[in-house]
């Protein structure tokens, strides 16, 4: 991706809160995320990930979806201000647009998304919402490269949490997004060190460290 030497270069895209954004941004300072952080995109006015951006002394720009017409200019758009940053990997951190071939075939397996549902379950819209409507009792978190479908890429790091029978919609998020926090970080880290290789729809990590005795059951099965 880089020229030997240079740290990695990100584009992320944000639509919202940004916290997600927040916990890369700490990552890149903070030495667990050998990458920096080039421009961050927006296409809300006004959202939070904008000025999380600027107290960082990132490039933040505002490219308002609506101003466009046509999807594939807006997409176009995006590609120009990220080859215009130089990014070598983009991150979609709550970015709430379906992304369009020009962004796809310019980035090719250099797009990571995360999606607060253990995927493939509950892709699209409100994740977290129609889990707790399946009944499920443990709900999560991945992280995975985009491909042309919703939410179907190659999956890179998921996390589980618990669910509650007394959880809403937005007590659930939070859980999940606690564990967002710590996977987003770790999936960037891991693309970065060239730990990543792509086996069709399986995704292999070189020295990930594996117990095959933790589980996660819910509620627990203390006896
Ligand atoms: C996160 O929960 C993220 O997983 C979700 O939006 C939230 C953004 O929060 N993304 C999607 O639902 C994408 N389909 P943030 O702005 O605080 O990072």
């Amino acid at each position: 991706m880089s020229p030997a030497g240079t740290p990695l270069r990100l584009g992320v895209l944000a639509s919202g809160s940004g916290s997600n954004l927040q916990s890369i941004l700490d990552g890149c300072v903070g030495g667990s995320i050998p990458a920096r952080v080039g421009v961050v995109i927006c296409n809300v006015p006004g959202a939070r990930a904008l000025r999380r951006a600027e107290a960082a002394g990132v490039p933040a720009l505002l490219l308002d979806h609506r101003v466009h017409r046509a999807r594939d200019d807006y997409d176009w758009e995006l590609v120009a201000a990220l080859r215009k940053h130089d990014v070598d990997l983009v991150c979609l951190a709550g970015f709430m647009r379906l992304i369009g071939p020009a962004l796809l075939s310019s980035f090719h397996n250099k797009i990571l998304n995360i999606h607060p549902s253990l995927l493939p379950s509950f892709p699209g819209m409100h994740a977290v919402r129609q889990a707790l409507a399946a009944g499920v009792r443990v709900a999560g978190c991945t992280v995975h490269l985009v491909d042309e479908g919703t939410d179907t890429g190659p999956i890179l790091i998921q996390a589980a949490v618990p669910v509650f029978d007394g959880d809403t919609e937005e007590t659930l998020a939070e859980r999940i997004l606690v564990q967002e926090h710590r996977c987003y970080p770790r999936a960037i880290s891991l693309l970065a060190q060239g730990r990543v290789q792509i086996d069709g729809r399986r995704v292999r990590i070189s020295g990930a460290a594996a117990d095959a005795a933790r589980t996660l059951s819910s509620p627990e099965l203390l006896d």
